[in-house]
């Protein structure tokens, strides 16, 4: 049976780093599904579309980890047709063995609902922003700006909105370096295996 790690939080709140660290320290699949979006909101054109005939070479473009490929993919995420499209890929990835760590924003509430640990990784709007900033080399004001407005579109959507699951744990990394939030991340997964 596969093991399945679910981490959602907003954007830069290092669950993405939390993920790969998760998924190298015990040998499990990982799945960035922020990158869907991001393909899908780059590929232009319909959308819906896109998201149906979406294939690995989309998610190999260099250009999507840009602010601007973020802020498509917060555009395209709130269209549910899109959402359906890439729900089987990411539950069929979830199953793989000997398990899977996947991140996101709906992946504890929507996708993996039975997943054995979930976790909702915040971190305030300012170590966010100056995070991301460091990260792309771009402007921290400007970053502060962009992860507001796609946190307040990803949080107030229709469908699957960005929000902790009842059971989520919550991991805070404002104050904590990356070894520190990893090896916390590493505690709950064994505690819930
Ligand atoms: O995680 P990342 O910042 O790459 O995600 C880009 C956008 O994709 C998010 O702002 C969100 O709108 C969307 N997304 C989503 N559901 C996910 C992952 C990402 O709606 N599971």
């Amino acid at each position: 049976m596969s093991f399945t790690i679910a981490i959602d939080g907003p954007a830069a709140s290092g669950k993405g780093t939390i993920a790969r660290a998760l998924a190298r320290h015990f040998g499990f699949a990982h799945l960035d599904t922020g990158l869907l979006y991001r393909a899908v909101g780059a590929k232009g054109g319909d959308p819906v579309a896109a998201a149906r005939a979406l294939a690995p070479e989309d998610l190999a473009r260099d250009d999507l980890r840009s602010a601007e490929a973020g802020q498509a993919a917060s555009r395209v995420a709130a269209i549910p047709e899109v959402r359906a499209a890439l729900v089987e890929f990411q539950r069929r990835f979830a199953r793989s063995e000997p398990g899977a760590v996947l991140d996101g924003r709906d992946i504890g509430t929507v996708i993996c609902p039975e997943a054995e640990l979930k976790l909702y990784v915040t971190a305030s709007d300012a170590v966010r922003a100056r995070r991301r900033a460091l990260e792309l080399g771009a402007d921290e004001a400007r970053i502060l700006v962009e992860l507001r407005e796609r946190d307040a579109r990803d949080a107030a959507r229709d469908v699957a909105p960005m929000r902790p699951a009842e059971d989520a744990l919550l991991l805070d990394t404002t104050e904590m370096s990356i070894d520190e939030a990893v090896a916390r991340a590493i505690a709950c997964a064994k505690e819930a295996g």
